[in-house]
């Protein structure tokens, strides 16, 4: 008889974005021509920057020739791109980080997701909480978890980030292996400081522990002087692994390209307590289970990284900003408490009512969709995200809309 992952049937509901669509499609089979603004999941709605798309068009263009075609690449990325990256993403900010240390994806939700495949499945692990259910899914698909009880699995340890501590989560006391964290965060847009992100490398260091660390939206820290990647931090090569996306930064969620840092001293150790590079086991892993993205995107994200690419793309995401600080000045005057929208796409507000219902509120009175904070956890209950990825005519019609829904409530 052939039998299921049965912890699969511990996850809780669908994935909180497919619940959110299915809110969505049931509203508009309803309200058929309602207009929906959509302020919900992450996705970019600006086109892609001009350089890549040239990109893209003269690499489909080698693709239509025999004696330029290109087959298999490599499972890791082209040298060209993973050059690019070191280069301007962590040489230029004075972090180590080689090309071949870096493995080319079609997504850091995979890479997040997949990564914990290489650890064991008896470590304990911390999580912030508000925090992006893929961590949390994946573990428990894993079976590193015990059953859900009140909206938290057994046998994870919960990091409580709420506006007591600046949404940064504390170092647990308990023992802990394996610790994710976000910065900028998704969901509440947070940052944190180097010397705190410098806190838990050490804590790591000490532990002989290991954290990833979520960086796919460093793009929109305005300030240059904020750490965008944990690589800035001494001693992070040996305890970290970090996550990127060309999906925010330049607008690839349709696209499909991002890549993950496995510097080749961050160790984990077997029952016997021998250190093995995780770098050689993502490798193995990578290499086995995935066959590269297409030369084209590749093509297209190296662009970003020419200097109209650069230009381009920051363009893009200043029009998003200038959409978050749009949604932090209505919040302002609505009197609600938030947090995020300064470094971060995303502004996470303290509703102070049950999330679900304002979101049902919120796309049935003013037909704008959010995202409910408790889909990010048990800590989001009473608060709902705002993204600010649409376009400044749809974030004003949104926000006027909501002024006139949340007025009084
Ligand atoms: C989000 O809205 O949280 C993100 O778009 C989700 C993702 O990147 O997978």
């Amino acid at each position: 008889m052939i039998k299921i992952n049965e912890n699969y049937l511990k996850l809780q509901a669908s994935y909180l974005f497919s619940t959110v669509a299915k809110k969505i499609s049931a509203f508009s089979e309803k309200n058929p021509g309602r207009e929906i603004i959509r302020l919900g999941i992450g996705d970019a709605t600006r086109a892609l920057p001009p350089a890549c798309i040239a990109a893209f068009h003269r690499a489909v263009d080698e693709m239509a020739d025999d004696a330029t075609f290109r087959g298999y690449g490599p499972e890791q990325g082209y040298l060209f791109l993973r050059e690019k990256i070191a280069e301007n993403d962590f040489a230029a900010r004075g972090a180590e980080v080689n090309a071949d240390e870096i493995f080319i994806s079609d997504g850091a939700k995979c890479d997040t997701g997949n990564f914990q495949e290489i650890l064991s499945t008896d470590i304990s692990i911390a999580i912030p909480d508000p925090v992006y259910p893929v961590y949390v899914d994946t573990n428990v698909m894993a079976g590193r978890t015990g059953a859900a009880v009140n909206g938290r699995f057994e046998n994870l340890i919960y990091m409580e980030c709420t506006d007591q501590n600046d949404y940064i989560p504390k170092i647990p006391e308990e023992p802990v292996d394996l610790v994710y964290l976000c910065f900028p965060n998704n969901p509440t847009g947070a940052t944190i400081t180097k010397e705190a992100l410098g806190q838990w490398v050490d804590w790591a260091t000490k532990n002989k522990a290991l954290i990833l660390y979520d960086a796919a939206y460093e793009a929109f820290i305005r300030d240059d002087a904020m750490v965008k990647s944990i690589y800035e931090i001494p001693g992070a090569r040996k305890v970290a692994v970090e996550f990127r996306s060309f999906s925010k930064t330049a607008g690839f969620t349709g696209t499909r390209c991002a890549f993950t840092v496995v510097p080749k001293e961050c160790m984990a150790y077997d029952a016997a307590g021998t250190a093995h590079s995780l770098h050689s086991l993502w490798n193995r892993r990578h290499s086995t289970k995935f066959n590269g993205v297409s030369y084209p995107v590749q093509r297209a994200a190296e662009a970003v990284y020419t200097p109209q690419g650069k230009k381009e793309a920051a363009q893009i995401i200043a029009g998003y900003m200038t959409n978050a600080d749009r949604i932090r000045r209505e919040m302002d005057d609505l009197g609600y408490a938030y947090v995020g929208g300064q470094h971060s796409p995303y502004v996470w507000i303290d509703a102070k009512t049950d999330s679900w219902n304002l979101f049902d509120r919120l796309l049935n009175e003013a037909g704008v969709v959010c995202t409910p904070g408790a889909g990010f956890g048990t800590c989001g209950t009473r608060h709902i995200r705002l993204s600010a990825f649409n376009s400044h005519q749809n974030v004003e019609t949104a926000m006027n809309r909501i002024r006139e829904a949340m007025k009084g409530s």
